[in-house]
């Protein structure tokens, strides 16, 4: 599949957000639990414009978004300044395609030039294809939070993987 990456504009909104919509709807991806809207999601969009955190998304050749990776802040302390939290969503038809791989490789390569030094990844323990994802790409295994969280009736345990970069 050709795709390319390029960080996100305010166009993207609506794809971004059927994306992670789809993630919330379905699986425990994501702990959110509400849909985004339309506002909600163009605000979070404003956030990640790059200064500090950023947004990319990979577009096909129809123009089609098929999947976004942004950086968050870690913790809001100013002390975890040089520490963000990497998301990442394909949609449900584009994966298996190379395309998470050149999204997250693309929020590594950015990430030192905006003086973030350690990714953080929070994955439900039963997100395989996360966590290989992530193996893949130098994350390490930090720890596992057991029962931290719920969704769809059942305690989901949540890994912490981690990424020094530089
Ligand atoms: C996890 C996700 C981002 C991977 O993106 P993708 O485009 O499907 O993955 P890629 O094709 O780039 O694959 C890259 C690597 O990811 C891993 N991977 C991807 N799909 C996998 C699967 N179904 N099972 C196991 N590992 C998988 C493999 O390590 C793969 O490397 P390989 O091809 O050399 O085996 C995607 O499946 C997704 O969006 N899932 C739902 C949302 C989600 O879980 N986001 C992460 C929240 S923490």
């Amino acid at each position: 599949m050709s795709f390319v990456i390029r960080f996100a504009t305010i166009e993207d909104t609506e794809f971004i957000r059927a994306i992670y919509n789809n993630a919330i709807k379905t699986s425990t991806a994501t702990l959110e639990t509400e849909e985004r809207d339309s506002t909600t999601q163009r605000h979070w969009l404003t956030q990640h414009s790059g200064d500090p955190y950023p947004c990319f998304v990979a577009e096909d050749r129809d123009g089609i978004i098929a999947g976004w990776a942004a950086l968050s802040p870690y913790n809001a302390k100013p002390g975890y300044r040089g520490a963000a939290e990497n998301s990442v969503y394909v949609d449900t038809r584009a994966q298996g395609k190379g395309i998470g791989e050149a999204l997250l490789q693309a929020l590594l390569d950015d990430a030192p030039q905006r003086h973030i030094r350690t990714i953080v990844a929070l994955i439900s323990t039963d997100n395989l294809a996360s966590i290989s994802l992530h193996e893949k790409l130098g994350f390490r295994l930090v720890g596992t939070l057991e029962r931290v969280g719920e969704k769809f009736g059942r305690d989901v345990d949540v890994s912490i993987f981690q990424r020094h970069l530089g």
